[in-house]
């Protein structure tokens, strides 16, 4: 059905170039009207009714925009770490914070909560020790005795007593933060001028907040301050990958993977029980692409059992890491085929194409994603050089997670205006739109990368129609049952009718 509503208009655009005949000099502008109609019906949004309400708010967005677009400093041309503080104070960026966004489908575990929390709350905890390794970076472990040294890593200092000898602690905070994300407030071209530079910062990110965040007191609260950050940015529901490690507790016990689904089962229970307009979460098990295939073969058995113990929460699988770096899928095909062999259902949310080596190996992920029947895409950067796997996602209605802010930062392009998914919207390709790494990227919630967006994919053209289809994708796109869709779109339409009376100018 979908496939039918996207492409209406093949037979009408022949119809209307075949009558600009020959020897006309001056092409007829009722003609010129109709083909411009034409194109902005088939972009996203580009075909939805509007209430009247809706109308004014629309008119009010487009005076703001246009406002927006004269300003010699246009934040989606610049850097994010530049334009963080501009958009900050955008009234384009206010108004979409309070939008209902729908579902966040494309998120990390560890990557949901900004810094300041981490440091202010979890490093400031009991028993917390940090050791500094030998390339400028940081690692943390709980213990209820003294921890044995790790590799390649200073012997541990107990942070209690490191911050009882300092006057003022606040240096040191800050210098744990740089350590938790890339954000700086340095020139980010000269901090981070390869893609290798800064996938290897990012990557020690995650190292550096290991140690803390698989602590099980704070993997509980993490879990539920993420949530609230997301919640408080007026996203409803998140389906987040989760890598669901061993997490330990205060004496060195451990716990394994079924443990670590049904605490965040439990966490997300009481958090939609507190805030019942919260829809709900669900899990995506995620393992490094850096394994080998045996690992690979042990990970997917384990998902298919906990897809079939947890069969609420569970979503599906991906594989993480960077993908220039990491194996391609067509390496694992026997691993992540088992499933289908088995006859048993696995979803498959599978990251391709967040590269620019265009012909690579690791380039033809796309195609093998859509051949493993991946549901949806993470990222899909590369789709436009595939026109067979773009076909591909468009007929079966496989979704591009667009994250346009972490393939800024992680240097895949520089200007969002020139962004591959300005032109999946400007044919409403089906997309949704997701943050990745909010946390790394000095932000948290949705509405940083929507204002991205909306104001450098769509220019001018994009307006509050585009919006609500991207909010309507992320709950038809997600991994929600037909009925759970049902109710969690009547649940976003009642939000979205008090925003817009709300918001009524
Ligand atoms: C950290 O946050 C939790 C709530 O999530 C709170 O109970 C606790 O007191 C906080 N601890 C510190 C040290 O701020
Ligand atoms: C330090 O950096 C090197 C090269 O980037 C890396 O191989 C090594 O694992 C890093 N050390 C730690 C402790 O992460
Ligand atoms: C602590 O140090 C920071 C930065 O060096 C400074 O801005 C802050 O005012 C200091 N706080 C106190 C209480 O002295
Ligand atoms: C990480 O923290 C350590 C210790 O506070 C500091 O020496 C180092 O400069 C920090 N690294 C970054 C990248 O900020
Ligand atoms: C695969 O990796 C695991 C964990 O790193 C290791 O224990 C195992 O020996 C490896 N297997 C093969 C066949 O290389
Ligand atoms: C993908 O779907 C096709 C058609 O339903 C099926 O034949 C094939 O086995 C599936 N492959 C995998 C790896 O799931
Ligand atoms: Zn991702």
């Amino acid at each position: 059905m979908a496939a039918q509503l996207q492409r209406p208009h093949a037979a009408m655009v022949c119809l209307l170039l075949c009558c600009l005949g020959s020897g006309v000099s001056i092409p007829d502008p009722r003609q010129r009207e109709a083909l411009i109609q034409l194109e902005a019906s088939m972009q996203t949004g580009g075909q939805m009714v509007l209430t009247d309400a809706e109308q004014r708010l629309d008119t009010h967005l487009y005076k703001m925009k246009q406002e927006e677009m004269a300003r010699a400093d246009f934040p989606p041309a610049m850097h994010f770490f530049r334009a963080r503080n501009l958009i900050r104070t955008s009234p384009i960026f206010s108004l979409l914070q309070k939008m209902p966004k729908g579902g966040a489908l494309h998120i990390h575990d560890f990557a949901m909560v900004d810094v300041e929390w981490v440091v202010k709350n979890v490093t400031y905890r009991p028993h917390c020790y940090m050791c500094y390794t030998d390339n400028q970076s940081i690692r943390f472990i709980f213990s209820s005795q003294w921890p044995k040294t790790l590799p390649l890593c200073s012997p541990w200092i107990l942070l209690e007593s490191l911050r009882a000898k300092m006057i003022n602690a606040t240096d040191l905070d800050n210098s744990i933060m740089r350590n938790l994300t890339l954000f700086t407030d340095q020139d980010p071209e000269a901090v981070y001028p390869s893609q290798d530079v800064v996938w290897d910062r990012f990557e020690q990110t995650f190292k550096a907040v290991w140690g803390l965040v698989t602590y099980a007191p704070v993997f509980k609260d993490y879990f539920y301050q993420g949530l609230t950050r997301f919640y408080m940015d007026n996203v409803m529901y998140l389906e987040l990958r989760a890598l669901l490690p061993e997490v330990y507790e205060l004496d060195g016990s451990t716990h394994g993977k079924a443990w670590a689904l049904k605490t965040y089962q439990d966490v997300a229970r009481q958090f939609t029980d507190r805030h019942p307009d919260f829809f709900g979460v669900r899990i995506i098990l995620t393992v490094h692409r850096g394994v080998n295939m045996s690992v690979m073969t042990g990970v997917v058995e384990e998902a298919m059992k906990l897809q079939k113990d947890f069969p609420d929460i569970m979503a599906g699988f991906d594989l993480v890491g960077r993908e220039d770096r990491g194996r391609p899928l067509w390496y694992f095909r026997d691993a992540l085929s088992m499933p289908a062999e088995k006859g048993i259902t696995l979803p498959f949310f599978f990251h391709a194409g967040e590269t620019d080596l265009e012909g690579t190996e690791v380039d033809q992920n796309l195609l093998d994603a859509l051949l493993l029947n991946t549901s949806r895409i993470g990222h899909g950067f590369a789709l436009l050089r595939h026109p067979v796997a773009k076909e591909l996602s468009r007929k079966r209605g496989v979704a591009v997670e667009v994250c346009p802010i972490s393939n800024q930062v992680l240097k895949l392009v520089k200007d969002l205006r020139n962004h591959p998914a300005a032109v999946l919207m400007s044919e409403n390709h089906p997309v949704v739109i997701s943050s990745d790494d909010p946390a790394m990227f000095g932000i948290s919630g949705l509405s940083y990368d929507f204002y991205e967006a909306f104001v450098g994919f769509g220019g001018i053209k994009s307006h509050i129609s585009s919006l609500k289809q991207l909010a309507l994708n992320s709950i038809r796109y997600s991994s929600l049952s037909p009925k759970q869709q049902q109710e969690a779109l009547a649940l976003w339409q009642r939000r979205w009718n008090k925003f817009v009376s709300e918001n009524d100018f």
